[in-house]
C-alpha cells in the first residue's frame, strides 16, 4: 500500500471531517479513518496504520463526552491519555510527526488573563485529567509532535453547541444559558486550516488554536440566535442554576500570541460563526 502523507484518525468526528475537506482542497494525499478501521487504543491497529512513508498523523480521535468522563474516567484516559502515548511511540519509530489535540479544560479556570502554552496544568474534571495524561506522555516521548489545545469546537455538522442551541431556539420560546464561563469558540474548519498552516510554519510542542475574541456561553448563544433569526429568546443564568456532572472552569481563554506570531491573526469568532451557520446541516 502506498503511504498517505497525512493520516487522519477519528476521521468521522467534527474535526476529522473538517480535515477531509481541507486536505482535499489543498490536493494533499491523505487517508481518513475512524474507530471502525483504526482503534487508537489497539496497538496492532496503530502499527498497521502508521507505517514508514506516513509523514503526519492528525489525531482527531478522542473521548469528548465531558460529563460522561466523570462516570468512566478510565475509558476516557485510555483514549485521551494512553493512546496518545502509543501514537507518539509509533510515530517516532517510523519518523512521522504526531499532531494531536487537547483542551482548555487542562487549566483550572482561576486565571485573570489568557492561559499561555507553558502554564501549569490543573484540570478540574475527569476529561481534563484524561487529556493531561496524554500531554504528559507526549512530553516524555522522543519524537516530533505538536499538541494543539483548543476550546468550544463547532462545525456545520456533528454534536456541538451551535447546532444544539439553533435547534432549541427554533423549538422553544426561551432557553437559559450560563453567563459565568468565559472562553473562546473555535470553528473546526478554521482549526483544520490553522493546523496545516502551523505544520507549514514548523510549529512543534504545545500550541493554542481557537477563533479570535472571547465570550461567555450566553453571549455565544445570543449571537447564534441573531444569525438564524430564531424566535426563541436566550436568558442568562449561572452555572449553579444549571448543575452538570463535570465541573467547568470559569475562565478558560487560551492565549494566542505565539500562534498569531507564526500564522497571523485568528479570525474573530463572530465571523467564523456566521460562515458556519450559513452551511449548518439540519
Ligand atoms: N468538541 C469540543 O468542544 C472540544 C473542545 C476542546 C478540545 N477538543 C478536542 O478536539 C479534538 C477533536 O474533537 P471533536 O469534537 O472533533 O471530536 P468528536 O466529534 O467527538 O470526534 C471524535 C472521533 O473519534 C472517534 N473515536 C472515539 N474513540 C476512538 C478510538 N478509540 N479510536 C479511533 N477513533 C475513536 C469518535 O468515534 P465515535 O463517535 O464512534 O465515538 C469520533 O468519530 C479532540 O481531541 C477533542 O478532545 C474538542
Amino acid at each position: 500500500m502506498t503511504a498517505p502523507v497525512f493520516l487522519v484518525l477519528g476521521g468521522k468526528g467534527m474535526l476529522g471531517r473538517a480535515f477531509s475537506s481541507s486536505l482535499a482542497y489543498h490536493a494533499l494525499p491523505f487517508r481518513s479513518c475512524d474507530v471502525d478501521e483504526v482503534d487508537i487504543t489497539n496497538e496492532d491497529a496503530v502499527r498497521q496504520a502508521i507505517f514508514p512513508g506516513v509523514r503526519f498523523v492528525l489525531n482527531c480521535a478522542a473521548w469528548t463526552n465531558v460529563d460522561g468522563a466523570e462516570k468512566d474516567e478510565e475509558a476516557a484516559t485510555r483514549i485521551n491519555g494512553h493512546a496518545v502515548g502509543l501514537l507518539a511511540r509509533r510515530c517516532e519509530e517510523v519518523g512521522a510527526m504526531l499532531v494531536t489535540y487537547s483542551t482548555d479544560y487542562v487549566f483550572d479556570g482561576q486565571a485573570q488573563r489568557p492561559y499561555r502554552t507553558g502554564e501549569k496544568r490543573a484540570p478540574l474534571n475527569a476529561y481534563g485529567r484524561s487529556k493531561a495524561v496524554g500531554e504528559e506522555l507526549l512530553e516524555r516521548s522522543g519524537g516530533r509532535w505538536m499538541n494543539i489545545r483548543t476550546s468550544w469546537l463547532y462545525a456545520p455538522w456533528g454534536n456541538n453547541f451551535v447546532r444544539t442551541i439553533a435547534k432549541l431556539l427554533r423549538e422553544k420560546p426561551s432557553i437559559k444559558v450560563v453567563n459565568d464561563q468565559r472562553g473562546r469558540p473555535t470553528s473546526a474548519e478554521h482549526l483544520a486550516a490553522a493546523t496545516l498552516a502551523m505544520i507549514d510554519a514548523g510549529a512543534t510542542g504545545h500550541q493554542h488554536v481557537t477563533d479570535g475574541g472571547e465570550c461567555t456561553w450566553y453571549e455565544f448563544a445570543v449571537e447564534i440566535g441573531r444569525l438564524i433569526a430564531a424566535p426563541g429568546k436566550v436568558e442568562p443564568c449561572t452555572s449553579a442554576e444549571f448543575p452538570r456532572p463535570a465541573k467547568r472552569p470559569a475562565y478558560s481563554v487560551l492565549d494566542l500570541t505565539e500562534t498569531e506570531q507564526l500564522i497571523g491573526s485568528m479570525p474573530d469568532w463572530r465571523a467564523n460563526l456566521a460562515h458556519v451557520v450559513k452551511r449548518m446541516e439540519a
